[in-house]
């Protein structure tokens, strides 16, 4: 994928990068992910993960698997001094074209029904809930929303004219 720059930078995430998506990690989720989990995903050939750079520095990170014409959004974070700036949008939005270049008909995602940010951001990106899956995050017995997006609609509608 091509990077995009500008004031920051969006590209692939790589190896050398966990270390500092951890610090992320450990202060946005109950529960973070170990080194381990992001060193599988990036062997993971389903798997897609993006993070955007600030004069070098990690400031955000997003990922998917993409299989069978779904994509399945795994995670994302904003690092807190830099949320409400519009990066959370712009990873989604990394997400969302992927996903329509290599054929995904929808996009699906869990969030915690207390994740107001995310279910905002999810929503106005066109997500819909589509169900509740209960006692989701152990950690916290919390339920989690399922929303959902279509995208086969706007890749076919391209096409027609
Ligand atoms: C969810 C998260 C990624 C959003 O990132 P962000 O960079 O702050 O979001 P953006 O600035 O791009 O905002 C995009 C939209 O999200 C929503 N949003 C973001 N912050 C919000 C807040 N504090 N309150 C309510 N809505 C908010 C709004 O709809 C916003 O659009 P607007 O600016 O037009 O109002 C970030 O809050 C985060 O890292 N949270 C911790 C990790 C997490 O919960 N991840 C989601 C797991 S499902």
């Amino acid at each position: 994928m091509k990077e995009v720059t500008g004031a920051v930078t969006l590209r692939l995430m790589k190896k050398d990068d966990i270390d500092q998506v951890l610090l992320i990690e450990q202060c946005s989720f109950p529960a973070p992910w170990a080194k381990k989990a992001y060193l599988g995903e990036l062997e993971n050939k389903f798997a897609r993960y993006f993070v955007i750079l600030d004069k070098g520095r990690i400031i955000g990170y997003a990922g998917m698997w993409i299989f069978a014409g779904e994509s399945h959004i795994t995670t994302i974070a904003v690092h807190p001094d830099y949320r409400s700036r519009g990066y959370g949008r712009m990873l989604m939005m990394a997400l969302i074209e992927y996903s329509k270049g290599h054929n995904a008909g929808t996009m699906v995602l869990e969030v915690r029904e207390s994740n107001i940010s995310a279910i905002n951001l999810y929503s106005s990106l066109g997500f819909k809930r589509i169900g509740l899956r209960r006692n989701y995050y152990i950690e916290t017995q919390e339920d989690a929303i399922v929303m959902l997006r279509h995208l086969k609609q706007e890749n076919e509608s391209g096409g027609r004219v």
